[in-house]
């Protein structure tokens, strides 16, 4: 069976040997931040935007930023897979502890404990992305949005995101996107945009979102193309009327929302601007 190398505290080890104590905070709390970077033909996209958000989460959590080189790591282990494109997951828990307490062991002051953060990298495979044939077409349901109020920290808390996840695969669908009260927040681990008459539209980056990165370079790259971009508040009404509704993220990269809860979007085709986002997105 496949043991690639992935990176822990220091070493480099096939996964089979990877072993984090059971008093490790992640494991016990979810008290830790990920991030995903995509590497596409060798080389991370958006990888400095990608540590900014790393800084964030950490500080936002009080986990102290890791004393290595998590670039520098990812680089290494997607040489020696051998990987052109694929997804490089990072993991820093406050590590463990000697004993399941709430507070860590060494306090309010430094609050880490007392063995340093627990730093998890790993680097898998995938699919060579086919520019010509354009972004995926993806069928979606919505849901309540039952996350916590701080989605602008990357957290390892995703059990709301996973069951939303795995309802939406019991419906044959792709991605569930998130509502609180009917304005649309995001996918359970993409962002979404709309489109109406030419203007794409997306949710505040505030505290009920994460903060995209995919979503902060397509609003970059709209902008370049003259697109009229808006950071505002939609409806799921709003959302069904739209002209054209997309996902982005890390690994989804761009995908045309094709339909909605078994409604179609518009002509139910992947739109125009959908289009020329992902082919603008490789270029
Ligand atoms: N998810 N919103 C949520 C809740 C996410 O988890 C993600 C990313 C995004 C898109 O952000 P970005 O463009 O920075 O990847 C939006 C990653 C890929 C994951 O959980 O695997």
């Amino acid at each position: 069976m496949d043991d690639p190398t992935v990176y822990l505290n220091g070493e480099f080890l096939p996964l089979s040997q990877a072993k984090v104590s059971v008093l490790d905070r992640g494991f016990l709390f979810g008290d830790g931040i990920y991030e995903v970077l995509f590497y596409h033909r060798g080389k991370p996209i958006a990888a400095a935007d990608h540590i900014a958000r790393l800084k964030h989460s950490l500080n936002e959590v009080g986990i102290a930023y890791p004393d290595v080189d998590l670039l520098a790591i990812s680089n290494e282990l997607i040489a020696k897979q051998q990987l052109a494109d694929a997804k490089v997951y990072w993991q820093i828990t406050r590590g463990a502890d000697e004993a399941r307490n709430h507070i860590p062991s060494s306090g309010a002051t430094t609050m880490a404990t007392s063995g340093g953060p627990t730093v998890f990298v790993m680097a898998e495979y995938e699919k060579p992305v086919d520019i010509e044939a354009g972004p995926a077409a993806v069928k979606t349901i919505t849901l309540p949005d039952l996350r916590w109020h701080r989605c602008d920290i990357k957290s390892l808390l995703l059990l709301p995101n996973c069951m939303a996840k795995m309802q939406a695969k019991q419906a044959g669908c792709a991605e569930a996107i998130l509502h609180r009260d009917g304005v649309v927040t995001e996918g359970t681990s993409t962002s979404l945009l709309i489109v109406k008459d030419g203007k794409l539209v997306t949710h505040p980056a505030n505290h009920w979102i994460l903060g995209g990165i995919t979503r902060l370079n397509l609003l970059a790259i709209a902008r370049e193309h003259d697109i009229e971009v808006y950071e505002e508040t939609f409806t799921v009404q709003d959302m069904m009327a739209a002209d054209e509704v997309m996902l982005g993220g890390t690994t989804t990269l761009v995908a045309g929302v094709t339909h909605v809860d078994n409604t179609p979007i518009s002509d139910g085709q992947v739109g125009p601007i959908t289009r020329l986002l992902f082919q603008w997105y490789f270029a």
